[in-house]
């Protein structure tokens, strides 16, 4: 054990002394699969681009044949079009052929062409950099014994001189920018959903896409976000705004000043103007906003009742969430709010519903089974609200195949798009 982790520690210094930028141990050869490459070290290609370069093979003990090596790292070159294969076989460094068919001995690496620089373009790979960053944090404070539940600090996300990803063992990976920004909101959101702190408190992903999607021809001016977490719905607003060159901004604002501070960190990097805060939403002023997305908290009493637009007054954050939406909306606009279906039937939002049905049309409401709302058994719904004349509300239930239904382009969330792209064509 201790011989072939010093055998590992040879193989990184010498890659490293030799200019590969990134060097990564038992790394799978594709996502989801079972195949492992003992070393794969990148370089840049003539573009500037981080690529895999190097493919190494270790082995030791009674092993004694270099080439029993050469279908496995034939096997790599195929699947990820690396260029230099070698074998370190005892610690004895063997070096393939171009047609990886047979291997000479040599002293070590040979130095990548294009030198040491070079910008990680791949969104996978950088995700799970991050990723491993954020787990190995949560390891570290578990072992100080925090017990309170580890949730990243957004020091962890924080810009660096130059785009990239700190590793463990003083490594650093620069990232191309608009790659690091994919990869900083998905490791957030991964690791969210898997660990105890945040699993409660992330939107479920394809929530996120449908209620961006749902914004449909609206998208446009200012999109706000009240309880926007670490800002998933507005990331994912933010890559439609991008797509279809849409001059978007983005605001977003949060009671948990961890989660507010993450988003706030990913937001410096994004794209599009963003600006995100950490305060309540019921106290804090507000921008009107063209398009507001929402996920208020679900099943929570507000300490202090809330007075409404309808005139009432309620300590039910659901109602008073979606109240907020509303009331942030410029005419014109559009909400989508994911509550708790008791939003739908419950007796303390009666006069709240019958306020939308009167005063706004509620073009889409979209029932969801137990499961989109992360940590709760609840099942809940999507509702598209537009600050408009009343008109045809597109109404469906869907089942366990939910997920599927409301990715982009799936039969749900298709249907609900052509309902609310007529009704604006008509309005
Ligand atoms: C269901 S989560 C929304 C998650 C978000 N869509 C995401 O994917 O990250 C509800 C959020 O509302 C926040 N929250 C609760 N009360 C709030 C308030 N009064 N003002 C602002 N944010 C609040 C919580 O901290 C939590 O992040």
């Amino acid at each position: 054990m201790k011989n072939e982790r010093s055998t590992r520690d040879q193989v990184r210094e010498l890659l490293r002394s030799a200019g590969f930028g990134l060097i990564q141990f038992d790394s799978p050869l594709q996502a989801d699969s079972k195949l492992r490459i003992d070393v794969l070290a990148w370089a840049a290609d003539s573009t500037g681009e981080l690529v895999p370069w190097a493919v190494v093979e270790l082995r030791s003990g009674q092993f004694k044949t270099p080439e029993l090596t050469l279908p496995s790292l034939a096997r790599s070159r195929d699947l990820l079009g690396s260029v230099d294969h070698y074998a370190v076989v005892n610690r004895q460094w063997f070096k393939a052929d171009r047609g990886v068919r047979s291997l000479e001995p040599v002293d070590g690496p040979t130095p990548p062409p294009y030198g040491t620089g070079g910008f990680l373009a791949d969104e996978e790979i950088a995700t799970s950099l991050l990723l491993k960053r954020l787990w190995r944090e949560a390891d570290l404070e578990r072992s100080r014994g925090v017990h309170e539940d580890f949730f990243p600090s957004a020091e962890l996300l924080a810009e660096t001189a130059i785009p990239g990803i700190e590793g463990g063992s003083g490594e650093f990976v620069p990232v191309r920018p608009d790659v690091l920004w994919r990869a900083r909101r998905r490791a957030l959101m991964q690791f969210s959903a898997n660990s105890r702190a945040g699993s409660d408190l992330t939107s479920h992903p394809v929530i996120a896409t449908a209620v961006a999607a749902l914004t449909g021809s609206r998208l446009a001016g200012t999109v706000l976000d009240p309880f926007c977490g670490t800002g998933s719905f507005l990331w994912a607003a933010m890559d439609l705004a991008l797509a279809h060159e849409a001059p978007v901004e983005f605001v977003g604002i949060d009671i948990n000043e961890r989660l507010a501070d993450l988003a706030a960190m990913i937001g410096r990097t994004a794209p599009l103007i963003t600006t995100i805060t950490h305060g309540d939403a019921f106290r804090e002023p507000l921008p009107q906003a063209d398009v507001v997305l929402a996920a208020p908290p679900v099943g929570m009493h507000l300490q202090e009742p809330r007075n409404l637009i309808d005139g009432a007054s309620t300590n039910d954050a659901t109602v008073a969430g979606v109240d907020l939406a509303v009331r942030q909306l410029r005419p014109g606009g559009r909400a989508i709010v994911h509550v708790g279906a008791g939003f739908t039937f419950q007796h303390t939002a009666e006069r709240f519903r019958q306020y939308l049905a009167h005063e706004c049309r509620v073009a889409a409401v979209l029932g969801l089974p137990s499961g989109a709302v992360p940590g709760t058994g609840v099942r809940s719904v999507l509702l598209v609200i537009d600050k408009a004349e009343p008109g045809d509300t597109f109404v469906a239930q869907l089942g366990g195949d939910w997920e599927t239904q409301l990715k982009p382009g799936g039969a749900a969330l298709t249907a609900a798009l052509d309902h609310l792209d007529d009704g604006a064509a008509a309005g």
